[in-house]
């Protein structure tokens, strides 16, 4: 696993503030990730289930076969048209052909809402997770669709890496690098670097900084209150910000967008070294 040492990380812009006094993990004395992350489990296992809800994937597992695959079908049915083409159905669209043959590291799977339909046309696909029932929910959606192109990851901390290759074709994290501060996102990112040689497209989405300020610029450690149901934190993310956490590889941007009235950001970017 690659390593960092924060005391002689590249500092970000002049005039930005850390706000990893906030958050009540010493990150110097947690190079794995393995208490930040027990923080954000006590949430994640409340995932985005549909467009407007969300589920604990625990409950959902306790479901029958049919029910699970009936939840997961008739919840993400519907990203292909109405108002929820505008929050998944596009970026699904763009993607789902792109991918086919390739090898995707779904960081952040959650109930796998577009990697899942990734593997239906043809992605490899590893789900990885650091909440383990949204794993096991992915794997059972996967298995119940006769699906045999995917992995399984339940990353306890960073080291759960180690096992996982190094070639993947996209790393792809949608609305998960935003649940932590910038310091720990860049450890984990170091960390998956590892894994995504030059070529290789780091695909994320975000919330931006305009829905930030729009919402009343609350502190990170509230603000998830207002976006997910409680996470712990969120954090907005823009290009600076993830040239800060990708760094010192060095990318460059295919495709950035906010869209949805600004709810979201959209990054697509090539690495380049
Ligand atoms: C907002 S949900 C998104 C789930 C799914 N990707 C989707 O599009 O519906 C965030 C997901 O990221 C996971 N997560 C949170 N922080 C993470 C981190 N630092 N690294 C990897 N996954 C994380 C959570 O367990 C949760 O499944």
């Amino acid at each position: 696993m690659a390593k960092l040492d924060l005391a002689t990380a590249t500092p970000l812009r002049p005039g930005w503030t850390p706000a990893a006094p906030l958050w009540p993990v010493d990150l110097t004395s947690d190079p794995t990730l393995r208490c930040s992350f027990d923080l954000l489990r006590t949430k994640w296992g409340e995932v985005p289930f549909a467009q407007f809800e969300r589920r604990m994937s625990s409950d959902l597992l306790r479901l029958s076969d049919a029910e699970v695959l009936e939840k997961w079908t008739s919840s993400y049915a519907g990203s292909s048209t109405g108002s929820a083409f505008s929050v998944r159905g596009w970026y699904q669209t763009l993607y789902k052909d792109a991918f086919r043959g390739k090898k995707i590291l779904d960081v952040g799977c959650g109930l796998a809402p577009d990697t899942v339909l990734f593997a239906e046309h043809g992605a490899n696909v590893t789900f990885l997770d650091i909440v383990e029932p949204n794993v096991r929910f992915a794997e059972r959606v996967c298995r119940l669709k006769g699906l045999q192109n995917v992995a399984f990851c339940y990353m306890e901390d960073l080291l759960s890496l180690d096992r996982l290759p190094a070639d993947y074709d996209v790393i792809y994290c949608c609305g998960s690098f935003i649940c932590a501060p910038l310091e720990a996102s860049r450890l984990e990112a170091q960390a998956l670097l590892a894994h995504l040689p030059v070529g290789g497209r780091w695909i994320e989405l975000g919330y931006p900084e305009s829905r930030w300020r729009r919402e009343g610029c609350l502190p990170p450690d509230r603000w998830g209150e207002k976006t997910d149901g409680g996470a712990p934190w969120m954090e907005w993310h823009d290009l600076e910000k993830l040239e800060y956490m990708l760094s010192p590889a060095r990318f460059e941007t295919v495709l950035y967008l906010e869209f949805h009235n600004s709810d979201f950001n959209w990054f697509d970017l090539i690495r380049r070294a």
